[in-house]
């Protein structure tokens, strides 16, 4: 069942009635690491309070040399499925959100998947950006409730500080390394997912970019004749875009479900900029405790984010049996969205 979305357009709000599937059990790996804003100021003409002052952060984790998407992503997941009281055997489907892989191909989902001991099930690498692990629980939802099978993993994972530029202070202050992860399947009657949306704005697709093999003419002026395939974005417009989806985004889902924003408990959005949040959190009229963060720890984690958070926020038991909680995102593409759950 859909309804129409406000914003016009073939995509819809959607309303996943009676709900029935959601999360069953979550982990996260965090690196042991610690980067400050003191150490970056040793790097790049940067200050701390430039940083706190802009974005929020205050430290980020970094991964050791030897670690990699796979070997981050498998301990995430391993934690998410002893939570489920699962083992990788039943798991049918992986996802990997990443927009950092190890490996352009062989996707990090197909060696997750033999690293965890799941056997015959499909397996696959999704890249939405900063948005990827929504994308990929509603991906989930739908293949769950298609009958191909009774449980997903769905892992966020990303090593953005092998993509920045060290020497670029405008973003490499920003991106931290981390994977969470979450099993999806069947919950009961009522609970789970209620409603989602997933959009893409294509029209801002060179607002963040990072190359690969091929780089147009213009993006490559934009990013000064560089061609290293580290992250560049335009970060003004980027944060004009976002908290406006964001809102949006809430309150679509919300309306989809029936409920208004008050009726959410927590809203779990992407860490991105703490002043993204604030403003999006204003949008909505939500106070501080309503909206989960943990940027000042972590930095933007991309694809990783909404997971690590929604497992740090039920950790820290501000997700109780019976709560809405609203997961929201966006990032290159332009991609954002939202899913909202009852708990
Ligand atoms: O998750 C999706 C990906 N994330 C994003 O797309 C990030 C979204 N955008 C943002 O978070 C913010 O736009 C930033 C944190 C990236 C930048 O904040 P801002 O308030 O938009 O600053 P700005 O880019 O307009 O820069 C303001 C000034 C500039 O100097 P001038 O031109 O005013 O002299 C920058 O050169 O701050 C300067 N600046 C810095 N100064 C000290 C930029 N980076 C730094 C830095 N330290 N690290």
């Amino acid at each position: 069942m859909t309804t129409n979305d406000s914003a016009g357009g073939a995509g819809r709000v959607q309303v996943h009635k009676g709900g029935g599937i959601g999360v069953l059990g979550l982990g996260a790996y965090i690196p042991d690491k610690v980067v400050s804003n003191f150490d970056l100021e040793k790097l790049v003409d940067t200050t701390d309070e430039w940083i706190v002052q802009r974005t929020g952060i205050r430290e980020r984790r970094v991964v050791e040399e030897g670690e990699t998407v796979v070997s981050i992503a498998k301990k995430a997941a391993e934690l998410a499925l002893a939570d489920a009281g699962i083992s990788g055997g039943d798991v049918g489907l992986v996802i990997v959100a990443t927009a950092t892989p190890d490996y352009f191909t062989p996707a990090a989902a197909s060696l997750v998947q033999h690293a965890i001991g799941a056997r015959a099930c499909a397996a696959f690498d999704l890249n939405a950006g900063c948005s990827g692990s929504l994308y990929a629980l509603i991906m989930a939802r739908a293949y769950i409730e298609s009958g191909a099978c009774d449980y997903a993993l769905v892992i966020g994972a990303e090593i953005l500080t092998r993509a920045v530029d060290w020497d670029d202070r405008k973003t490499c202050i920003l991106f931290g390394d981390a994977a969470g992860a979450a099993v999806v399947g069947r919950v009961g009657q009522g609970r789970g997912f209620l409603s989602s949306m997933l959009r893409s704005d294509g029209e801002g697709a060179s607002m963040i970019t990072i190359p690969a093999y091929h780089i147009n003419e213009e993006d490559l002026g934009r990013r000064g004749g560089v061609k290293k395939p580290t992250v560049w974005l335009e970060g003004r417009k980027v944060m004009k875009f976002a908290s406006r989806a964001m809102s949006a985004s809430v309150e679509g889902v919300a309306a989809a479900a029936g409920l208004g924003v008050g009726d959410v408990r927590l809203v779990v959005p992407h860490q991105a900029n703490l002043r993204i949040i604030e403003n999006a959190s204003k949008r909505l009229g939500l106070a501080e405790d309503r909206v989960f963060v943990n940027i000042h720890k972590y930095g933007n984690t991309s694809a990783a984010s909404i997971l690590v958070s929604l497992h740090e926020a039920e950790a820290a038991g501000m997700v109780k049996d019976g709560d809405h909680v609203a997961l929201v995102a966006f990032g290159a593409g332009l991609t954002y969205g939202a899913a909202l759950m009852r708990m």
